[in-house]
């Protein structure tokens, strides 16, 4: 591979610089174009455009891998904690014992949020969505805890998001059902103090089942990155106007919601609802996504990025068989998921666009056997994906020379005329 690729335009000749990451991926490096040529690239939706260097998460969509920091998502998905891998995305390294302890200790001790915070819940809708909760408590946060300037102060407020998210994701639960919040314990996990929040009342004692701990670790470390995606581009987009951590988060929960990003995992589900109600006709849903006239997608299916199996997909599956055993759950949706994945596989439809299961398909499963009621699916997600947001709003705060995102277009729209006076329209 060369070090530079040349571009002919209208006769005139260009060499534009190669970049090589440290996995061989390639870039050709089009920051001077449009000052050398007046011509810009035209990508939409980014699918050929690489925004920025990072060294967080390498993800190779064709042979279903992913590492965070260099390390596979099976192995941290099997071994670690998910505050380790929270230490992981945002520091770079995993914690020393003393390190992880510290850590913890930290995301611990900030886990309440300030008093006056609760009285916004109760402004609120009863049927409000937790996301739009979420996304509106996170932007919050920076009324109480503004915006700072040393590395040392932008660590406080990184712990403080870590951990009051968790507690404001608990607490728009509670405010959904009508229950009274349930204050995190300074003797209990990140993890074990936010299942007390979701899970506990008053005046009765809450255990942990370790089964569902594990499962939920499980869970959020799979979400906690995925490099350049919808909600992450969003945070550092956000983040590149000089946007404080809370605002550009709490962008990233919104930019998490849709239905193709985030949302698909609730969507997934209400989908295998219907198709149990339709008597589990799997070939006629597989059949619908190539329908013309009809705008349906299996949900839970594709992505941009990963042209084989999504290797958390296939984590994911293994677990719910077991979390599903040991909780001795036995959910029908489960055995729907399987026997539409199989459907899908041996579609032509499917193999021909290298379709298969992504990280929504069966985590709304297991979300289920663990008793996270649908409508907080999404909200699980952001949870997980705060560290990776976190991380990448860092990176860019920290890379010498980052300018605002502001990219370009090309203009299809009328040509300059003349005004035309009301009475004349
Ligand atoms: N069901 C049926 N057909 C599909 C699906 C699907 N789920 N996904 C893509 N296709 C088809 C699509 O219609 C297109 O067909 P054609 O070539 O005939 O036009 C082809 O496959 C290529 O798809 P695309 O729309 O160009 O793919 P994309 O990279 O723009 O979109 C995606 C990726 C994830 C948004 C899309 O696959 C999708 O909408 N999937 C369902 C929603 C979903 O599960 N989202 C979660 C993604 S993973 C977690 C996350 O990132 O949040």
């Amino acid at each position: 591979m060369g070090n530079t690729a040349k571009l002919v335009l209208d006769g005139k000749e260009l060499q534009l610089p190669v970049v090589v990451g440290s996995e061989g991926e390639v870039g050709i490096d089009i920051s001077k174009l449009r000052p050398q040529t007046g011509a810009i690239t035209l990508d939409p939706s980014f699918a050929n455009t690489g925004a920025c260097e990072s060294a967080i998460t390498f993800i190779d969509g064709e042979n279903g891998i992913l590492r965070y920091r260099g390390y596979d998502i099976a192995d941290l998905a099997n071994h670690a904690t998910f505050p380790e891998v929270c230490h992981l995305l945002i520091y770079g390294r995993l914690p020393t014992r003393p390190e992880r302890e510290e850590f913890r200790m930290r995301l611990t001790m900030h886990s309440l949020v300030h008093e006056d915070m609760k009285k916004f819940f109760e402004g609120f809708a009863p049927s409000a969505h937790p996301m739009v909760i979420l996304s509106a408590m996170i932007a919050s946060l920076s009324a109480y805890y503004p915006e700072q300037e040393t590395q040392e102060e932008i660590d406080l407020n990184i712990i403080r998001l870590l951990a009051k998210a968790k507690t404001l994701a608990a607490f728009s639960y509670k405010k959904s059902i009508g229950q009274p919040f349930i204050y995190p314990d300074n003797e209990r996990t990140y993890l074990e103090n936010f299942l007390l929040m979701m899970f506990g009342v008053p005046c009765e004692t809450y255990e942990v089942n370790p089964v569902v701990r594990s499962a939920l670790n499980k869970l959020l470390i799979l979400h906690a990155d995925h490099e350049q995606n919808c909600s992450t581009t969003t945070v550092r987009t956000v983040g590149s106007g000089g946007a404080n951590l809370f605002a550009s988060v709490s962008a990233g929960v919104c930019a998490l919601w849709g239905p193709l990003h985030g949302g698909a995992n609730q969507a997934v589900i209400e989908m295998l609802e219907v198709i149990r109600k339709d008597g589990s006709n799997f070939q006629k849903y597989v059949d619908l996504t190539k329908s013309k006239d009809q705008d349906f997608k299996l949900m839970g299916f594709g992505h941009r990025v990963y042209k084989n199996f999504d290797p958390r997909a296939r984590i994911l599956k293994e677990a719910a068989d077991e979390v599903l055993a040991d909780l001795g759950v036995d959910d029908p949706l489960l055995d729907i998921a399987k026997r539409l994945e199989e459907v899908a596989l041996a579609d032509s439809f499917f193999i021909e666009r290298n379709l298969y299961p992504n990280v929504d398909f069966y985590s709304g499963v297991l979300y289920r056997a663990i008793g996270i009621p649908t409508d907080m699916f999404t909200v699980m997600f952001a949870l997980g994906r705060l560290p990776g947001w976190i991380a990448h709003w860092l990176e860019q705060r920290n890379t010498p020379g980052t300018r605002i995102s502001r990219p370009r277009q090309i203009y299809s729209g009328e040509q300059a005329r003349a005004w035309v006076p009301l009475e004349e329209r």
